[in-house]
Protein backbone atom coordinates (compact mmCIF):
# COMPACT_ATOMS: atom_id res chain seq x y z
CA UNK A 1 0.00 0.00 0.00
CA UNK A 2 3.00 2.24 1.11
CA UNK A 3 5.16 1.74 -1.58
CA UNK A 4 5.73 3.13 -5.46
CA UNK A 5 8.31 0.71 -6.87
CA UNK A 6 9.28 1.39 -10.52
CA UNK A 7 7.91 0.33 -14.34
CA UNK A 8 4.51 -0.85 -13.83
CA UNK A 9 4.28 -0.71 -10.60
CA UNK A 10 4.15 2.69 -10.66
CA UNK A 11 0.95 3.24 -12.48
CA UNK A 12 -0.73 0.59 -10.09
CA UNK A 13 0.70 1.38 -6.86
CA UNK A 14 -2.17 3.12 -4.52
CA UNK A 15 0.49 5.84 -2.60
CA UNK A 16 1.10 7.07 -6.18
CA UNK A 17 -2.80 7.69 -7.36
CA UNK A 18 -3.25 8.95 -3.33
CA UNK A 19 -0.62 11.49 -4.31
CA UNK A 20 -1.61 12.38 -7.18
CA UNK A 21 -5.57 13.05 -5.67
CA UNK A 22 -3.69 14.71 -2.60
CA UNK A 23 -1.62 17.46 -5.35
CA UNK A 24 -4.97 18.14 -6.93
CA UNK A 25 -6.49 18.58 -3.55
CA UNK A 26 -3.38 20.79 -2.82
CA UNK A 27 -4.09 22.76 -5.84
CA UNK A 28 -7.57 23.11 -5.26
CA UNK A 29 -6.52 24.51 -1.79
CA UNK A 30 -4.22 27.36 -3.03
CA UNK A 31 -6.82 28.50 -5.67
CA UNK A 32 -9.18 28.52 -2.97
CA UNK A 33 -7.00 30.59 -1.31
CA UNK A 34 -5.90 33.23 -3.31
CA UNK A 35 -9.37 33.21 -4.51
CA UNK A 36 -9.82 34.67 -0.81
CA UNK A 37 -8.08 37.65 -1.43
CA UNK A 38 -9.07 38.51 -5.09
CA UNK A 39 -12.72 37.87 -5.39
CA UNK A 40 -14.54 40.97 -4.58
CA UNK A 41 -18.24 40.21 -6.48
CA UNK A 42 -20.78 38.55 -3.73
CA UNK A 43 -22.20 35.90 -6.37
CA UNK A 44 -18.84 34.54 -6.86
CA UNK A 45 -18.39 34.75 -2.93
CA UNK A 46 -21.40 32.61 -2.60
CA UNK A 47 -19.74 30.14 -5.21
CA UNK A 48 -16.58 30.37 -2.98
CA UNK A 49 -18.60 29.11 0.17
CA UNK A 50 -20.51 26.19 -1.75
CA UNK A 51 -17.35 24.75 -2.16
CA UNK A 52 -16.74 24.99 1.46
CA UNK A 53 -19.95 24.03 2.42
CA UNK A 54 -19.55 20.37 -0.12
CA UNK A 55 -15.98 19.72 1.25
CA UNK A 56 -17.39 20.32 4.75
CA UNK A 57 -19.52 17.78 3.38
CA UNK A 58 -17.15 15.19 2.54
CA UNK A 59 -14.84 15.75 5.62
CA UNK A 60 -14.21 12.18 7.30
CA UNK A 61 -11.88 13.07 9.66
CA UNK A 62 -13.06 16.01 11.74
CA UNK A 63 -16.65 15.20 11.63
CA UNK A 64 -17.21 18.11 8.94
CA UNK A 65 -15.25 20.89 10.46
CA UNK A 66 -12.80 21.75 8.66
CA UNK A 67 -13.43 22.14 4.76
CA UNK A 68 -9.80 21.38 3.89
CA UNK A 69 -10.74 17.76 5.56
CA UNK A 70 -12.69 17.14 2.87
CA UNK A 71 -10.07 17.92 0.49
CA UNK A 72 -7.84 15.25 1.99
CA UNK A 73 -10.57 12.94 2.39
CA UNK A 74 -10.60 12.48 -0.84
CA UNK A 75 -7.18 11.06 -0.81
CA UNK A 76 -7.67 8.98 2.12
CA UNK A 77 -10.88 6.93 0.33
CA UNK A 78 -8.33 6.70 -2.97
CA UNK A 79 -6.11 4.67 -0.80
CA UNK A 80 -8.66 2.96 0.89
CA UNK A 81 -10.61 1.95 -2.79
CA UNK A 82 -6.91 0.78 -3.74
CA UNK A 83 -6.94 -1.56 -0.89
CA UNK A 84 -10.93 -2.76 -1.50
CA UNK A 85 -9.74 -3.52 -5.60
CA UNK A 86 -6.76 -5.53 -4.45
CA UNK A 87 -8.27 -7.64 -2.22
CA UNK A 88 -10.64 -8.07 -4.29
CA UNK A 89 -8.62 -9.35 -7.13
CA UNK A 90 -6.21 -11.39 -4.16
CA UNK A 91 -8.87 -13.62 -3.06
CA UNK A 92 -9.53 -14.90 -6.56
CA UNK A 93 -5.85 -15.66 -6.54
CA UNK A 94 -6.49 -19.26 -4.63
CA UNK A 95 -6.30 -22.31 -5.41
CA UNK A 96 -3.09 -22.02 -7.16
CA UNK A 97 -3.81 -24.17 -10.29
CA UNK A 98 -6.55 -22.27 -11.23
CA UNK A 99 -5.19 -18.87 -10.92
CA UNK A 100 -3.34 -16.70 -13.28
CA UNK A 101 -0.72 -14.44 -12.84
CA UNK A 102 -1.29 -11.67 -10.56
CA UNK A 103 -1.05 -8.17 -12.97
CA UNK A 104 -3.28 -6.30 -10.20
CA UNK A 105 0.01 -6.31 -7.82
CA UNK A 106 3.77 -5.31 -7.87
CA UNK A 107 5.05 -8.88 -8.08
CA UNK A 108 2.65 -10.54 -10.24
CA UNK A 109 3.58 -14.24 -8.96
CA UNK A 110 1.67 -13.56 -5.57
CA UNK A 111 -1.17 -15.96 -5.10
CA UNK A 112 -3.63 -16.17 -2.01
CA UNK A 113 -1.65 -19.85 -1.68
CA UNK A 114 0.07 -21.11 0.96
CA UNK A 115 1.69 -24.91 1.60
CA UNK A 116 2.45 -27.41 3.57
CA UNK A 117 4.53 -30.71 2.92
CA UNK A 118 4.67 -33.23 5.71
CA UNK A 119 6.25 -37.11 5.42
CA UNK A 120 3.70 -39.23 7.57
CA UNK A 121 4.10 -42.75 8.81
CA UNK A 122 1.23 -45.36 7.19
CA UNK A 123 0.96 -46.67 10.51
CA UNK A 124 -0.53 -43.95 11.56
CA UNK A 125 -4.54 -44.12 11.33
CA UNK A 126 -5.87 -41.96 8.47
CA UNK A 127 -8.54 -39.56 8.55
CA UNK A 128 -11.75 -40.89 6.15
CA UNK A 129 -11.19 -38.05 4.19
CA UNK A 130 -7.47 -39.28 3.56
CA UNK A 131 -8.89 -42.58 3.72
CA UNK A 132 -10.87 -42.32 0.50
CA UNK A 133 -7.72 -41.20 -1.36
CA UNK A 134 -5.99 -43.88 -0.27
CA UNK A 135 -8.58 -46.02 -1.22
CA UNK A 136 -8.61 -44.63 -4.91
CA UNK A 137 -4.86 -45.54 -5.07
CA UNK A 138 -4.88 -48.61 -3.90
CA UNK A 139 -7.46 -49.94 -6.22
CA UNK A 140 -5.42 -48.47 -9.32
CA UNK A 141 -4.49 -50.81 -12.01
CA UNK A 142 -0.96 -50.84 -12.94
CA UNK A 143 0.64 -51.75 -16.10
CA UNK A 144 4.21 -52.58 -16.62
CA UNK A 145 5.79 -51.95 -19.28
CA UNK A 146 9.46 -52.43 -20.17
CA UNK A 147 11.45 -51.57 -23.34
CA UNK A 148 14.63 -53.41 -24.32
CA UNK A 149 17.22 -51.00 -25.93
CA UNK A 150 18.94 -52.23 -28.64
CA UNK A 151 18.19 -56.03 -28.92
CA UNK A 152 17.63 -58.30 -31.89
CA UNK A 153 15.58 -60.53 -29.47
CA UNK A 154 11.73 -61.17 -30.61
CA UNK A 155 8.78 -61.54 -28.52
CA UNK A 156 8.92 -65.61 -29.15
CA UNK A 157 12.06 -65.66 -26.38
CA UNK A 158 10.09 -64.26 -23.59
CA UNK A 159 8.18 -65.78 -21.14
CA UNK A 160 6.77 -63.98 -18.15
CA UNK A 161 6.32 -65.06 -14.59
CA UNK A 162 4.89 -63.66 -11.42
CA UNK A 163 5.01 -64.73 -7.91
CA UNK A 164 1.45 -65.16 -6.92
CA UNK A 165 1.16 -66.06 -3.32
CA UNK A 166 4.11 -68.80 -2.98
CA UNK A 167 3.32 -69.96 -6.53
CA UNK A 168 5.12 -69.00 -9.84
CA UNK A 169 2.67 -68.72 -12.72
CA UNK A 170 3.07 -67.64 -16.05
CA UNK A 171 0.90 -65.03 -17.08
CA UNK A 172 0.29 -63.02 -20.33
CA UNK A 173 1.78 -59.53 -22.06
CA UNK A 174 -0.85 -57.43 -23.00
CA UNK A 175 1.20 -56.21 -26.03
CA UNK A 176 4.73 -57.27 -27.16
CA UNK A 177 6.69 -55.86 -30.35
CA UNK A 178 10.32 -55.39 -31.54
CA UNK A 179 10.47 -52.08 -33.65
CA UNK A 180 13.58 -50.37 -35.05
CA UNK A 181 15.38 -53.06 -32.78
CA UNK A 182 13.57 -52.19 -29.38
CA UNK A 183 11.25 -54.70 -28.30
CA UNK A 184 8.34 -53.38 -25.94
CA UNK A 185 6.24 -55.45 -23.53
CA UNK A 186 3.71 -54.66 -21.35
CA UNK A 187 2.12 -56.44 -18.73
CA UNK A 188 -0.53 -55.91 -16.64
CA UNK A 189 0.09 -56.65 -12.75
CA UNK A 190 -1.61 -59.00 -10.94
CA UNK A 191 -1.90 -56.95 -8.27
CA UNK A 192 0.62 -53.53 -7.23
CA UNK A 193 2.98 -55.23 -4.64
CA UNK A 194 4.03 -57.61 -6.86
CA UNK A 195 7.12 -59.47 -8.13
CA UNK A 196 7.71 -60.15 -11.96
CA UNK A 197 10.14 -62.35 -14.05
CA UNK A 198 10.56 -61.63 -17.37
CA UNK A 199 12.77 -64.59 -18.75
CA UNK A 200 14.58 -64.22 -22.42
CA UNK A 201 15.90 -67.11 -23.78
CA UNK A 202 17.82 -66.04 -26.38
CA UNK A 203 22.26 -65.09 -25.78
CA UNK A 204 21.42 -62.17 -28.35
CA UNK A 205 22.87 -58.89 -26.65
CA UNK A 206 20.93 -56.36 -24.98
CA UNK A 207 21.82 -52.26 -24.78
CA UNK A 208 20.10 -50.59 -21.75
CA UNK A 209 16.68 -50.87 -19.93
CA UNK A 210 13.76 -49.13 -19.67
CA UNK A 211 10.68 -49.46 -16.89
CA UNK A 212 7.61 -47.75 -16.81
CA UNK A 213 4.23 -47.29 -14.76
CA UNK A 214 1.33 -46.63 -16.18
CA UNK A 215 -2.38 -46.33 -14.55
CA UNK A 216 -5.09 -44.46 -15.52
CA UNK A 217 -6.80 -41.51 -13.83
CA UNK A 218 -9.86 -41.69 -12.14
CA UNK A 219 -12.24 -38.51 -10.87
CA UNK A 220 -14.86 -39.12 -8.27
CA UNK A 221 -16.35 -35.85 -7.45
CA UNK A 222 -13.60 -34.35 -4.93
CA UNK A 223 -11.38 -36.85 -5.29
CA UNK A 224 -9.11 -36.65 -8.50
CA UNK A 225 -6.37 -39.52 -8.95
CA UNK A 226 -3.89 -38.63 -11.59
CA UNK A 227 -2.75 -40.20 -14.51
CA UNK A 228 0.40 -42.32 -13.89
CA UNK A 229 3.07 -42.20 -16.36
CA UNK A 230 6.16 -43.03 -15.01
CA UNK A 231 9.53 -44.19 -16.80
CA UNK A 232 13.17 -44.63 -15.28
CA UNK A 233 15.97 -46.24 -18.03
CA UNK A 234 18.82 -47.49 -17.00
CA UNK A 235 21.66 -47.14 -19.74
CA UNK A 236 25.88 -47.41 -19.68
CA UNK A 237 27.67 -45.84 -22.22
CA UNK A 238 30.10 -48.97 -23.99
CA UNK A 239 28.25 -51.72 -21.73
CA UNK A 240 25.55 -53.76 -22.03
CA UNK A 241 23.20 -55.06 -19.92
CA UNK A 242 24.14 -58.05 -17.26
CA UNK A 243 21.91 -61.61 -17.99
CA UNK A 244 20.72 -61.05 -14.79
CA UNK A 245 18.93 -57.93 -13.89
CA UNK A 246 16.98 -57.55 -10.38
CA UNK A 247 15.30 -54.31 -9.94
CA UNK A 248 13.08 -52.73 -7.71
CA UNK A 249 10.80 -49.92 -7.52
CA UNK A 250 9.43 -48.61 -4.16
CA UNK A 251 5.87 -46.73 -4.61
CA UNK A 252 5.15 -43.63 -2.59
CA UNK A 253 1.86 -42.21 -2.29
CA UNK A 254 1.73 -38.35 -2.43
CA UNK A 255 -1.52 -36.63 -1.57
CA UNK A 256 -2.52 -33.35 -2.39
CA UNK A 257 -5.36 -31.70 -0.55
CA UNK A 258 -6.61 -28.55 -1.04
CA UNK A 259 -8.81 -26.67 1.56
CA UNK A 260 -11.94 -25.32 0.22
CA UNK A 261 -11.34 -21.36 0.87
CA UNK A 262 -15.28 -21.04 1.83
CA UNK A 263 -15.21 -23.74 4.19
CA UNK A 264 -16.66 -26.23 2.17
CA UNK A 265 -15.38 -29.86 0.97
CA UNK A 266 -11.33 -30.29 0.39
CA UNK A 267 -10.00 -32.00 -3.37
CA UNK A 268 -8.21 -34.43 -3.17
CA UNK A 269 -5.27 -35.04 -5.66
CA UNK A 270 -3.26 -38.77 -5.32
CA UNK A 271 -0.53 -40.23 -7.69
CA UNK A 272 2.30 -43.07 -7.11
CA UNK A 273 5.63 -41.65 -7.41
CA UNK A 274 8.06 -44.81 -8.06
CA UNK A 275 11.76 -44.85 -6.72
CA UNK A 276 13.62 -47.11 -7.64
CA UNK A 277 16.53 -48.37 -5.24
CA UNK A 278 18.63 -50.94 -7.44
CA UNK A 279 22.56 -50.52 -7.80
CA UNK A 280 22.83 -49.32 -11.00
CA UNK A 281 26.34 -51.11 -11.76
CA UNK A 282 24.50 -54.61 -10.85
CA UNK A 283 22.55 -53.80 -14.35
CA UNK A 284 25.62 -53.84 -16.14
CA UNK A 285 28.87 -56.53 -17.57
CA UNK A 286 32.11 -55.39 -17.02
CA UNK A 287 34.15 -56.29 -19.95
CA UNK A 288 35.52 -59.16 -17.78
CA UNK A 289 32.24 -60.78 -16.49
CA UNK A 290 31.12 -60.62 -20.47
CA UNK A 291 34.18 -62.32 -21.38
CA UNK A 292 33.25 -64.84 -18.41
CA UNK A 293 29.44 -65.07 -18.65
CA UNK A 294 28.37 -68.04 -19.96
CA UNK A 295 24.34 -67.65 -18.97
CA UNK A 296 22.43 -68.06 -21.93
CA UNK A 297 19.20 -66.93 -20.25
CA UNK A 298 18.60 -63.21 -19.61
CA UNK A 299 16.70 -62.95 -16.35
CA UNK A 300 15.35 -59.73 -15.43
CA UNK A 301 13.26 -59.71 -11.97
CA UNK A 302 10.75 -56.48 -10.91
CA UNK A 303 9.48 -56.26 -7.67
CA UNK A 304 7.08 -53.61 -6.61
CA UNK A 305 6.49 -52.60 -3.06
CA UNK A 306 5.05 -49.87 -1.24
CA UNK A 307 7.25 -47.35 1.15
CA UNK A 308 5.64 -47.17 4.62
CA UNK A 309 5.52 -43.33 4.86
CA UNK A 310 3.39 -41.63 2.66
CA UNK A 311 3.82 -37.54 1.63
CA UNK A 312 0.81 -35.52 2.34
CA UNK A 313 0.61 -31.74 0.51
CA UNK A 314 -2.05 -29.15 1.89
CA UNK A 315 -2.89 -26.17 0.12
CA UNK A 316 -4.83 -23.20 2.24
CA UNK A 317 -5.90 -19.67 1.54
CA UNK A 318 -3.54 -16.58 3.05
CA UNK A 319 -7.09 -14.77 3.77
CA UNK A 320 -10.22 -16.19 3.60
CA UNK A 321 -13.07 -14.10 2.72
CA UNK A 322 -14.29 -12.66 6.19
CA UNK A 323 -10.71 -12.39 7.20
CA UNK A 324 -10.49 -9.76 3.88
CA UNK A 325 -13.87 -7.87 4.63
CA UNK A 326 -12.34 -7.12 8.95
CA UNK A 327 -8.93 -6.58 7.53
CA UNK A 328 -10.29 -3.80 5.32
CA UNK A 329 -12.44 -2.71 7.58
CA UNK A 330 -9.46 -1.95 10.06
CA UNK A 331 -7.54 -0.29 7.08
CA UNK A 332 -10.04 2.31 6.80
CA UNK A 333 -10.41 2.92 10.37
CA UNK A 334 -7.09 3.18 10.57
CA UNK A 335 -6.04 5.35 7.59
CA UNK A 336 -8.93 7.49 8.55
CA UNK A 337 -7.38 7.95 11.97
CA UNK A 338 -4.22 8.14 10.86
CA UNK A 339 -4.95 11.36 8.58
CA UNK A 340 -7.14 12.59 11.25
CA UNK A 341 -3.85 12.50 13.74
CA UNK A 342 -2.27 14.77 11.22
CA UNK A 343 -4.82 17.09 11.61
CA UNK A 344 -4.99 16.74 15.06
CA UNK A 345 -1.21 17.85 15.00
CA UNK A 346 -2.17 20.78 12.76
CA UNK A 347 -4.98 21.69 15.08
CA UNK A 348 -2.87 21.36 18.55
CA UNK A 349 0.94 22.68 16.92
CA UNK A 350 0.33 24.48 14.37
CA UNK A 351 -2.42 26.65 15.29
CA UNK A 352 -1.54 27.67 18.22
CA UNK A 353 2.00 28.47 17.23
CA UNK A 354 0.51 30.73 14.33
CA UNK A 355 -1.83 32.56 16.86
CA UNK A 356 1.27 32.63 19.17
CA UNK A 357 3.36 34.31 16.22
CA UNK A 358 0.73 36.41 15.13
CA UNK A 359 0.27 37.69 18.46
CA UNK A 360 3.87 38.49 19.36
CA UNK A 361 3.93 40.34 16.00
CA UNK A 362 0.71 41.99 16.97
CA UNK A 363 2.09 43.53 20.45
CA UNK A 364 5.49 44.37 18.88
CA UNK A 365 3.62 46.39 16.45
CA UNK A 366 1.19 47.98 19.17
CA UNK A 367 4.16 49.15 21.21
CA UNK A 368 5.64 50.56 17.64
CA UNK A 369 2.76 52.58 17.09
CA UNK A 370 2.44 53.63 20.59
CA UNK A 371 5.97 54.42 20.79
CA UNK A 372 5.39 56.83 17.71
CA UNK A 373 2.30 57.95 19.38
CA UNK A 374 4.37 59.21 22.49
CA UNK A 375 6.79 60.39 20.27
CA UNK A 376 4.36 62.97 18.59
CA UNK A 377 2.88 63.69 21.20
CA UNK A 378 6.15 64.58 22.84
CA UNK A 379 7.32 66.60 20.23
CA UNK A 380 4.10 68.40 20.03
CA UNK A 381 3.83 68.83 23.84
CA UNK A 382 7.83 70.56 23.38
CA UNK A 383 6.13 72.38 20.53
CA UNK A 384 3.45 73.23 22.82
CA UNK A 385 6.03 74.11 26.01
CA UNK A 386 7.87 75.58 23.25
CA UNK A 387 5.43 78.58 22.61
CA UNK A 388 4.54 80.83 24.91
CA UNK A 389 0.65 80.73 25.35
CA UNK A 390 0.12 77.57 26.62
CA UNK A 391 -3.45 76.15 26.60
CA UNK A 392 -3.94 72.91 28.62
CA UNK A 393 -7.72 72.75 26.59
CA UNK A 394 -5.29 72.44 22.96
CA UNK A 395 -3.49 69.15 24.53
CA UNK A 396 -6.42 67.99 26.03
CA UNK A 397 -7.98 68.50 22.31
CA UNK A 398 -5.09 66.79 20.75
C1 LIG B 1 -0.22 -31.47 -6.41
O1 LIG B 1 -0.23 -30.09 -6.65
C2 LIG B 1 0.82 -29.65 -7.48
C3 LIG B 1 0.73 -28.15 -7.54
O2 LIG B 1 -0.46 -27.74 -8.11
C4 LIG B 1 0.71 -30.30 -8.85
O3 LIG B 1 1.79 -29.89 -9.66
C5 LIG B 1 0.73 -31.80 -8.67
O4 LIG B 1 0.55 -32.42 -9.91
C6 LIG B 1 -0.35 -32.23 -7.72
N1 LIG B 1 -0.25 -33.64 -7.46
C7 LIG B 1 -1.29 -34.40 -7.28
C8 LIG B 1 -1.00 -35.80 -6.95
O5 LIG B 1 -2.44 -33.99 -7.40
Amino acid sequence: MFRIGSNRCVVISPLFWTLIVGSLAAGILIIMGISKFIIKDPRKKRTRELIKKIFRHTDLFGEGELWVGGLASLATITLVCFAYVFSNHFIRQYPIEASSDSYFACDTTIRNAKFQTGLQSLAIPLTNTDQQMFDLLDNQALVLNVDFVNTFIRCDAISIEALIGLVRSIIRWLNCDNINSTLSLSVQLPYQHVSIQVIIADVKTIGALRIGLYGDKHENENYVLKELKFYRSFFKNGSILARNLPVTLSLTNVINETLSIDGGQSIFGGIFIPTSTTDYNSLFFTEDQFVRSTLTLTTLNIVTSETPYYVKNLQEPIAKSSEIVFQNLLFTTVCLELFGLIFLLFKLLLKPMYYYIQSKSFTYLETNINNKQHNTCSTYQDKISGSNDADINETAYF
